[in-house]
């Protein structure tokens, strides 16, 4: 492999963030978690928003508006009767551009009050207004989210059509252990591109993307892999959610489970078919972006294998059978991947027919900044019909997008 070079330095964020052109309101309560609101409000501003905070006066008493408009550049609404907008009325006019409302925390006040269809600050008041997805995050004592009240109003947001995101399990400010926490601000992000994106060029679409190494194992503690960091098909599977898909990742990968996406964890070759292959032939769409061990022990011995004196030990391999050739459905187009070292095209190419792939994306993996691990990767689209289309090196959330681009009009030809 080539040492890296300079080029890996120029490589740009993903061309098309995810929120771009996107308004999403950020409602913040007067929870201790509060002060994570700043991180949500820096994420949802790197993920290409236009966020406009709303801060309630019990907010106002753990964390500054001050802070909000450095890391939105736009003003922070905290009262009914200061407005910034040009229409003088900043409830109706938030909630008119929105096109996501999330409040992140969320306080058991807040949530009776939304429950209730009370409008006596800005942030109730928007959300009555609006006809944007909202999504509430609570954050609380665990005793405050078990009560009944607070249970009563969770159902009655979900009978609205409200997305209650959390909270989660663990410690709390109080130091107790419990149900309570603020879910976590990745997953929040990733929701708010859920619901931007619903109604995109997938919705209605189920697909299904493979990603990470497979391990097979050689005994119970060791086992043989790749160098397959999953990056690639998780970028896939954020996308296709991002476009309105209805998502199943197969992962062998160790990454965090995306928001909005069924992720079947499947560690081997057998895991891995046992997830895909019955549930391909209700699916439009499969992407198989995992990399797949072509070679298994011969053998798995029970036992841990022990050094015998001083000699080595050799490792007898089989080759696994392929399965996606068994992939099938009426609607079903596959992509297949190819990570190559050498003729990466004409490798490819030989990979599509016997794959049943309408197209192979394959990739040099010994190029330095592309291919396993990495944030970029350069890759050729090839068809059994020798047909390439090679495209420059890009932020992997593009080359996913450039995937289901291409992948759309075969879906639309079903
Ligand atoms: C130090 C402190 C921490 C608080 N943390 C929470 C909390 O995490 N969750 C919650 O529901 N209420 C919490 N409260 C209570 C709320 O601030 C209070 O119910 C307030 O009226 C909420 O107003 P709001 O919903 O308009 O923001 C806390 C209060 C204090 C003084």
């Amino acid at each position: 492999m080539s040492p890296p070079t300079g080029e890996i330095k120029s490589i740009q964020p993903a061309s098309r963030p995810p929120l771009e052109g996107k308004a999403v309101v950020l409602g913040v309560t007067g929870s201790i978690a509060a002060y994570k609101a700043a991180d949500l409000a820096s994420k949802l501003v790197q993920a290409g928003a236009g966020i406009d905070v709303v801060l309630t006066t019990a907010a106002t008493e753990f964390v500054g508006a001050t802070t909000f408009e450095a890391l939105t550049h736009r003003p922070v609404t905290t009262g009914l009767w200061q407005a910034h907008s040009e229409m003088s009325i900043d409830h109706v006019a938030l909630a008119l551009r929105a096109d996501c409302v999330l409040i992140a925390p969320a306080t058991a006040n807040t949530l009776a009050k939304l429950a209730l269809g009370i409008a006596d600050d800005p942030l109730t008041a928007t959300v009555l207004a609006t006809e944007a997805p909202v999504i509430v995050a609570p954050a609380m004592d665990a005793d405050m989210f078990a009560s009944p009240a607070t249970q009563r109003n969770v159902e009655t947001l979900e009978n609205d059509g409200v997305v209650i995101a959390g909270p989660t399990s663990g410690r709390l400010a109080s130091g107790l252990i419990g149900k309570g926490r603020l879910i976590d601000n990745e997953v929040l992000v990733g929701l708010v591109r859920q619901a931007v994106g619903r109604h995109g060029d997938y919705a209605g679409r189920r697909v299904i993307v493979s990603a990470g190494g497979t391990r097979q194992p050689i005994d119970p503690v060791r086992f043989i892999s790749n160098r397959s960091s999953g990056k690639m098909g998780y970028a896939i599977a954020e996308a296709a959610r991002d476009r309105g898909a209805d998502v199943t990742l197969v992962s062998a990968a160790g990454m965090p489970d995306p928001a909005g996406i069924k992720v079947v964890k499947a560690s081997t070759v057998d895991e891995m078919r046992n997830a895909i292959v019955p549930s391909s032939s209700s699916a439009d769409l499969l992407v198989m972006a995992a990399a797949i061990s072509d070679f298994t022990p011969a053998r798995v011995s029970d036992q841990k294998i022990k050094k015998q004196g001083s000699g080595g030990m050799s490792l007898e391999l089989a080759q696994v059978e392929d399965f996606m050739p068994q992939a099938h459905g009426r609607y079903l187009v596959k992509v297949a991947f190819a990570a190559e070292t050498s003729n990466v095209e004409t490798n490819a190419a030989a990979k599509a027919a016997p794959k049943g792939a309408a197209f192979v994306v394959a990739n040099d993996v010994s190029e330095p900044g592309s291919g396993f691990g990495t944030d970029a990767n350069r890759v050729t689209f090839v068809d059994a019909a020798g047909n390439s289309e090679a495209l420059p090196l890009m932020a992997k959330l593009d080359v996913a997008h450039a995937i289901l681009d291409r992948a759309l009009p075969l879906l639309k030809a079903h």
